[in-house]
């Protein structure tokens, strides 16, 4: 057993696939071994693995600056070069950027700027959030409490309370609680494509009618964009692959593509008005990383790489390519069916596949997707996968259903 107590694994376990390098959507092991990283690690790698770009825009930041707090009065050049760049490309006009070091920060930090915002305006009555049964938002309290994954809430209870959950894909649902509770509610959380949960993108007009629900209700509309932001739906924003401008957007992996670990949320107009308005109000909350400028630097540089070279260009191919070769694999009888937008894909396995025995069948084939649910693998590239390295992974996705 190693003293490396692993995330998201049982404490028990004993056998670990050690990596060693990457160079674009490849991972090797530390056998020597080569395998398809098709899902970007955690859904994060956008720009692919081995960027020196990168690598070398952190070693002279932290060569220079390596860190210093941001709290009160302190800042740095990487993070305002940053929190502007993303202002600027943010889906809402007026956008601040508030900092944190993880997704699951990013949502929590949502929650509590919401919430303050809220007493703030003088409606503390106004604490409910309804969130999406299914819905990922990462695992600390907030974010897990608004979740709607029960079985990451196992053993982990009590959850923040004040939080309505509603099915997916529902506008009468969300419209029921809104006449119940409207005036008590302070935002509703969505992620625009539904990623852990199962890869559900949303039905036609869902967002769009959520908008306009938050907007009759005087709700705030905050979208978990931790997966899909950063170009994953062929738009910057999962908010403009939809045409939706949101209150508040929560942000991370893609922005560094992992590089060093940084989240943020971007804080519309409604919110940071509220914010500003009192010139003595001091906000308690942040982090000791917030605008860590070694994590800025990375995601400075990584902008730099997913616009210099066009990547989101690259989004139709992979999902054309995917989406075909999934397609191909359901009219076979192999799979139960597929549905994805952009460059996210899921195989639905039919009853009594275990998704975690074909997962470990297609590592065994040298390519790493990964099991979400019982019955589902999901497929998220980094955007420089070749059409090869597609084809090698419905090949191994293939290979390892009729070995099922
Ligand atoms: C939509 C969404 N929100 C939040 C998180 C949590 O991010 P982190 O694992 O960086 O805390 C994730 C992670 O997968 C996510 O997919």
């Amino acid at each position: 057993m190693t003293a490396f107590l692993h995330p998201f694994a049982r404490p028990a376990a004993t056998d670990f696939l050690t990596l060693v390098r990457g160079e674009g959507a490849l991972v090797f092991d530390d056998a020597g071994r080569d395998y398809v990283d098709a899902m970007a690690s955690l859904w994060f790698c956008d720009v692919g693995h081995g960027r020196r770009e990168i690598a070398d825009a952190v070693a002279e930041q932290l060569r220079t600056l390596a860190a210093f707090h941001t709290f009160d009065r302190f800042t740095n050049e990487p993070a305002e070069r940053l929190s502007a760049a993303l202002s600027a490309r943010a889906p809402m006009p007026g956008a601040r950027v508030f900092l944190t070091t993880s997704g699951s920060e990013a949502v929590d930090s949502a929650l509590k700027l919401v919430r303050a915002a809220r007493v703030l305006a003088g409606e503390a009555h106004r604490r409910v959030i309804i969130s999406l049964e299914g819905a990922y938002h990462g695992v600390t309290y907030g974010g897990l409490a608004v979740g709607g994954l029960p079985l990451n809430q196992e053993h982990f209870g009590p959850m923040l309370p004040d939080v309505v959950q509603v099915p997916r894909d529902d506008p009468g649902a969300v419209a029921r609680v809104l006449a119940e509770r409207g005036h008590e509610v302070a935002a509703v959380f969505a992620e625009p494509v539904l990623g852990a949960g199962g890869v559900h993108p949303p039905a036609p007009g869902y967002l769009a009618e959520l908008r306009r629900l938050c907007d009759d209700a005087g709700a705030w509309l905050v979208l978990d964009e931790v997966i899909c932001g950063f170009g994953r739906l062929g738009h910057l924003w999962g908010a403009q692959r939809y045409g939706v401008v949101p209150d508040l957007v929560t942000f991370a992996k893609g922005v560094t593509s992992g590089y060093v670990p940084l989240g943020g949320v971007l804080v519309g107009a409604g919110v940071r008005e509220r914010l500003e308005a009192d010139p003595t109000y001091v906000l308690r909350h942040g982090h000791t990383y917030s605008g860590h400028p070694g994590a800025c630097a990375a995601a400075l540089a990584n902008l730099e790489v997913l616009e210099g070279e066009a990547l989101l260009e690259q989004v139709p191919r992979i999902g054309d390519r995917l989406s075909a070769g999934l397609d191909q694999l359901v009219q076979e009888g192999y799979l139960a069916g597929r549905r994805g937008d952009g460059a996210v894909w899921a195989a639905a396995l039919h009853e009594g596949v275990d998704a975690a025995g074909v997962h470990t069948r297609m590592i065994e084939r040298g390519v790493i997707a990964r099991a979400v649910g019982p019955s589902t693998l999901a497929f998220c590239p980094p955007y420089v996968i070749t059409d090869d390295q597609l084809d090698r992974t419905l090949a191994a996705l293939r290979g390892a259903l009729q070995a099922s």
